[in-house]
C-alpha cells in the first residue's frame, strides 16, 4: 500500500482489481476505500466467511487461483499478499491464469515469504539465525492430521525459480522488492522479530507486468 506497487493510490479509483488468496480480504477493503472495484478470491470457505463477518461490501469469490472463474481481460490489476502462490505446486499455472484475466499492460503484484527464510528455523530469537536446512531443497513442508491427511502444504521456490516462473507465465518482472524491517515495529510473532528482520529479509514482493 505505502510502497504504491499497484500505482499511486489516487490512480486506483475505478480500477477493477482481483485479490487472490485474499483470506479475510483486508487488502480488498483498503482498495475499495481508495475507490477501486476489488474482488476478493480465496479457496477457503472459512476465510471468506471471516471476510463476510468483517463486512465492507467487497464481492467474495470461492475458487482456486489455478482456475479463475472470470472472462479474459476482466481486471486492470491483480494482487496477492502471501496468498495462493506459496501453497501451489504449479505457480506457473496460476501466473498464466492471472495473465489471462488481466487487461493488456496490467500488473500482478504478489508477495511471498522471502525464499532465503526456507534455510532458517522459523524462530524469532537467535536460534532463527543459524542455517538449518538447504535453501535449494524444494521438498514441500507438509503438516498432517492424525489420519495422515495433509492439512497444510507450503512449496518452496528459490528466488531464481520465482523469476523463471514469472517469465514462463508470460510476464515481465519490473521489480523485486525486499522490504526492510521498520524501526517502529518492535513486535515478535511466529518467526518474525526485529532481531531477524534487521538481518535477513522476511518478504519478497514481485511486481510483474503483462506484456
Ligand atoms: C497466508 S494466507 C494470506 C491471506 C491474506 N492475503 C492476508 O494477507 O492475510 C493464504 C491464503 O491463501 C489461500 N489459498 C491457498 N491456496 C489457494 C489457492 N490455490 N487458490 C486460492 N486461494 C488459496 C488460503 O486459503 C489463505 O486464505
Amino acid at each position: 500500500m505505502e510502497a504504491e506497487l499497484l500505482g499511486p493510490a489516487e490512480d486506483l479509483k475505478g480500477k477493477d482489481v482481483l485479490e487472490i488468496g485474499a483470506g479475510a480480504a483486508q487488502c480488498s477493503r483498503w482498495l475499495a476505500a481508495q475507490g477501486a472495484r476489488p474482488v476478493a478470491l480465496d479457496l477457503s470457505h472459512r476465510q471468506l466467511q471471516h471476510a463476510l463477518r468483517i463486512g465492507g461490501g467487497v464481492p467474495l469469490v470461492e475458487a482456486d487461483a489455478g482456475a479463475l472463474p472470470f472472462a479474459d481481460g476482466s481486471f486492470d490489476l491483480v494482487c496477492s499478499a502471501y496468498g495462493a502462490m506459496p501453497f501451489v505446486a504449479d505457480p506457473v499455472l496460476v501466473l498464466r491464469e492471472v495473465r489471462r484475466v488481466l487487461r493488456a499492460g496490467g500488473r500482478f503484484v504478489f508477495s511471498v515469504t522471502h525464499p532465503v527464510r526456507w534455510a532458517f528455523p522459523d524462530e524469532p530469537g537467535p536460534e532463527g539465525l543459524s542455517v538449518s536446512g538447504s535453501y535449494f531443497d524444494r521438498t514441500p513442508y507438509v503438516e498432517q492430521d492424525d489420519e495422515g491427511n495433509a492439512v497444510y502444504v507450503e512449496h518452496h521456490r528459490t528466488i531464481g525459480d520465482r523469476v523463471r516462473d514469472v517469465v514462463a507465465g508470460g510476464f515481465r518482472l519490473v521489480d523485486l522488492v525486499e522490504p526492510e524491517w521498520p524501526a517502529w515495529n518492535t513486535s515478535e510473532w511466529g518467526g518474525w522479530s526485529p532481531l531477524r528482520g534487521n538481518l535477513i529479509p522476511g518478504t519478497a514482493i514481485l511486481v510483474c507486468e503483462r506484456d
